[in-house]
């Protein structure tokens, strides 16, 4: 039965909504653009039972002995899954160096976001699910990544098919399906999220009410540098993103944090994006594209559009009780 791990929660989840969704998302199966990733996927159970060390340092790095065909193979579905946009992995010898060092960013964060030890996690937007394998170190009951990309899934799956973490669970789900978990989550990832959606305000109230009523959220987004409580609602284009809404000011994000029922709000960081955190490589190579072409050639501290360039904050912050209703 999919989502079985989720029983033991069940107050807490509404697992005969979250079940309708599974199966309608296993359209990927069939999709034009997706079923690729059922072959893909095949040739990854083919390569058995592989016992191996997951070492989880810059990289999460697997180290096994393999045969020179599963050598092979390995490769060869690795290269199948390029562009590996988040990461860096590395699996024996071989260096999958993605577009993102996404060590970089966890390394602002590492120290500050409090011990994961026993927590149950939610990292909304997860990617290929590499900062799970980082808050995997801390010993969390459970970390649950949730990205609607069957690409970021299938990296997801290729990589736990080596390292076998059984409290790392990946869902297509989106954030627009997190109000199914009430009072659930002792800790809610969103990092590179809010500004993809028209109505930040909704997806802290929704990220709110998925939070235990002791939970803390950790909140990474772009915004722009500045004084004062504003925002950037860009005209088209951010970046070259279409998918751009609201880049706010640290203090508007702090604003957005409060007004939404958030309290002890903790700045964890804040850092300009640079080609070191963000380039091509080998496994995102052209025609895809990275920081250096979104930037203005002429003047770095402008996007190709004459925005502000990127500026990521991080934030921490704790889910307010509601007097009222006591969560
Ligand atoms: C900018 S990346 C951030 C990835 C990662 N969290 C990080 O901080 O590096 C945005 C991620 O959101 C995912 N995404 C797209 N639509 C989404 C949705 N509706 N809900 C949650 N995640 C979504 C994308 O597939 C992508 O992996």
């Amino acid at each position: 039965m999919p989502l079985e791990y989720l029983e033991k929660y069940r107050p807490f989840v509404n697992l005969e909504g979250l079940r309708k969704i599974h199966a309608e998302k296993e359209s990927w199966r069939t999709g034009k653009l997706t079923s690729k990733y059922v072959d893909i996927l095949n040739e990854v159970s083919e390569l058995g039972d592989i016992q191996g060390e997951t070492l989880v340092n810059d990289y999460v790095e697997f180290q096994a002995q393999l045969t020179s065909d599963q050598k092979d193979k390995i490769e060869k579905i690795a290269k199948d899954l390029i562009p590996w946009r988040k990461g860096p992995f590395k699996i024996n010898d071989l260096d999958i160096d993605t577009e993102w060092r996404s060590n970089l960013k966890w390394q602002r964060i590492q120290e500050k976001i409090g011990s994961l030890e026993g927590k149950t996690i939610l990292d909304i937007g997860c990617n290929n699910g590499y900062y799970m394998w980082q808050m995997l170190k801390d010993r969390p009951e459970l970390v649950l990544g949730i990205d609607p990309v069957p690409h970021n899934m299938a990296q997801f799956e290729f990589i736990n098919s080596l390292t076998k973490k059984e409290n790392l669970k990946f869902e297509l789900f989106g954030i627009e399906d997190i109000t199914n978990f009430k009072c659930l989550f002792d800790v809610i990832f969103s990092m590179g999220i809010i500004y993809h959606h028209r109505h930040p305000l909704e997806q802290l109230i929704d990220m709110r009410n998925a939070l235990t009523s002791e939970g803390t959220l950790i909140l990474e987004t772009i915004g722009i540098p500045g004084e004062g409580s504003h925002c950037l609602f860009p005209e088209d284009r951010y970046a070259k993103m279409r998918n751009v809404w609201f880049l706010p000011t640290l203090e508007c994000l702090k604003n957005w944090m409060n007004r939404t029922g958030f309290v002890d709000i903790e700045v964890l960081s804040v850092a300009e994006t640079t080609t070191e955190e963000q380039r091509l490589s080998p496994w995102c190579p052209p025609p895809f594209q990275s920081l250096e072409e979104f930037l203005d050639p002429n003047d770095k501290s402008k996007t190709v559009e004459g925005y502000p360039a990127p500026v990521r904050f991080c934030l921490k912050a704790k889910k307010k009780v509601s007097p009222q209703v006591g969560f």
